[in-house]
C-alpha cells in the first residue's frame, strides 16, 4: 500500500541480496523507520518484540530469517536450530510455524551449497502468496460489504467495526480484515471504519488508525469499551477482524477483546466476520480455548502506555500505581458459534469443521 507517493510492502529484500528491510512498526504512527535485519538474531528479536507483528507478516519474518541462516551455514542442523530459535519468538500466531514448516520442507531435500539460493525463493514466494491470498479474501469480503450497502440509502457508508491491527501492516499488503474495505474503496462502495484502539498495545489507534488516514477510508477511533454500545444504537453494519490461528472446527483466536466483540455482535444480530489466509488455520487443533497456547506478555505494556509528548518526543508513561502488578493475556478465542463466517482466500465459510472442510477438502 501507499506511504506517501511510494509503493511499500511491509518486508522486501534488501539491495545487497542478503538482509531484509521492515518498516520498524514500534514507532508508528509517530515515526516511519524502516530496519535492516541481518541476521537471524535481528530476525527473533524483530518477532519477540513486535518490530514486525501479526500472523502473517511474523511468518514471513521468520522465512526470510531461515534464508538468511543458510547463508552462514546450510547445515541441517542449523535448519533445525533456526526452526527451533525462530519458532519461540511468539507462541500464538499459527503462521510462524506454517512458514517455517514450508521453509524446512522446501530445503531439507536440496543439496547445502544450493539451500541458501533456494531459501530466498521460498521466502519471496510466501511473501508473494500472502499478497496473492489478501487480495483474493478481499473480493470475497466484498461482496458482502456490496450486500450490506444494497439495503442502504445511496451514499450511506457501511459502518465496519475492526479490533486491533489486521491490515496491510499485520501482513505483506493489503491486510486481511482490511483487504475489503480498500477494494470496496476501489469500487467506489462508501465505508466507514470504526477502529477499537485496542489495549494495551494500542495497534489500532497506532496502526490501523495510521493505515485508514493513509488511504483516506474515513474512520472513527473508539476506546474498546465503546463497540458494545454502538452496535445497541445501530450504528455498526457488520465486524471484520483477523486471526492469529483459526481451528479446523472454526473457533477464532484473535487479539484479546475479540470474544467480548463477538458476544456484543450476537446480542445485537451484527454479523460478525473473520478474515484469514488458510496459513492461518492449524488444522491439528479442534478447540481453541483449550488447546491454543495463549501468549502473556510483559505486565508492563498494560502499565506503560507509548505516545507522542507536545515536544513531538515518543515517551512512555505510568498509569497505574508503582507496585500494582498487571496481567497481559495478549489473544482469546472466540467460539465458532459466534462467527457468521470465515472469510478466506476460496470463500466464506460457515466457521464449523464441515464449512472449512468444504473450501480446503484436498488439503486435509
Ligand atoms: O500481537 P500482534 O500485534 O502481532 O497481533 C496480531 C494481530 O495483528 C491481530 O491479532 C490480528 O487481528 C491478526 S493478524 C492479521
Amino acid at each position: 500500500m501507499k506511504v506517501g507517493d511510494k509503493h511499500y510492502r511491509t518486508i522486501w529484500l534488501n539491495e545487497d541480496g542478503r538482509s531484509v528491510d521492515i518498516i520498524d512498526q514500534r514507532w508508528l504512527p509517530h515515526d516511519f523507520r524502516i530496519v535492516t535485519l541481518s541476521t537471524v538474531e535481528a530476525v527473533a528479536t524483530a518477532i519477540s518484540d513486535m518490530w514486525v507483528r501479526g500472523a502473517p507478516l511474523i511468518g514471513v519474518t521468520a522465512a526470510y530469517g531461515v534464508a538468511i541462516a543458510m547463508l552462514d551455514d546450510p547445515s541441517d542442523d542449523n535448519l533445525d536450530a533456526t526452526w527451533d530459535r525462530l519458532h519461540e519468538t511468539r507462541p500464538t500466531a499459527i503462521n510462524l510455524k506454517w512458514a517455517l514448516d514450508e521453509m524446512r520442507k522446501t530445503l531439507r531435500p536440496v543439496a547445502p551449497e544450493k539451500r541458501a539460493e533456494a531459501a530466498y525463493a521460498r521466502a519471496a514466494e510466501i511473501a508473494d502468496e500472502d499478497v496473492a491470498l489478501n487480495r483474493a479474501i478481499g473480493g470475497h469480503g466484498l461482496e458482502i460489504i456490496k450486500k450490506i450497502a444494497a439495503g442502504k440509502k445511496p451514499g450511506e457508508p457501511v459502518n465496519i467495526l475492526t479490533h486491533c491491527n489486521a491490515g496491510w501492516l499485520a501482513t505483506v499488503d493489503y491486510g486481511t480484515a482490511t483487504a475489503p474495505v480498500y477494494l470496496a474503496m476501489e469500487a467506489g462502495i462508501p465505508v466507514h471504519v470504526f477502529v477499537d484502539e485496542t489495549r494495551p498495545r494500542n495497534q489500532g489507534a497506532q496502526l490501523t488508525a495510521w493505515e485508514m488516514n493513509g488511504h483516506g477510508v474515513p474512520h472513527d477511533l473508539i476506546v474498546d469499551n465503546a463497540g458494545g454500545h454502538l452496535m445497541q444504537h445501530g450504528e455498526i453494519d457488520m465486524v471484520i477482524v483477523g486471526t492469529d490461528r483459526t481451528t479446523a472446527s472454526g473457533d477464532v483466536c484473535n487479539k484479546i477483546g475479540t470474544y467480548l466483540k463477538a458476544l456484543a455482535a450476537k446480542d445485537n444480530g451484527v454479523p460478525f466476520y473473520v478474515a484469514l489466509p488458510s496459513p492461518t488455520i492449524d488444522w491439528t487443533v479442534n478447540d481453541g480455548v483449550s488447546e491454543i497456547p495463549i501468549e502473556e506478555r510483559s505486565g508492563d505494556e498494560v502499565s506503560f502506555v507509548q505516545g507522542e509528548n507536545a515536544e513531538g518526543a515518543i515517551i512512555s508513561v505510568r498509569i497505574s500505581p508503582k507496585g500494582t502488578p498487571a496481567r497481559n493475556p495478549a489473544f482469546d478465542v472466540t467460539p465458532a458459534r459466534l462467527v457468521t463466517g470465515l472469510i478466506t482466500e476460496r470463500g466464506v465459510a460457515e466457521a464449523s469443521a464441515e464449512g472449512l472442510a468444504r473450501l480446503f477438502e484436498k488439503e486435509n
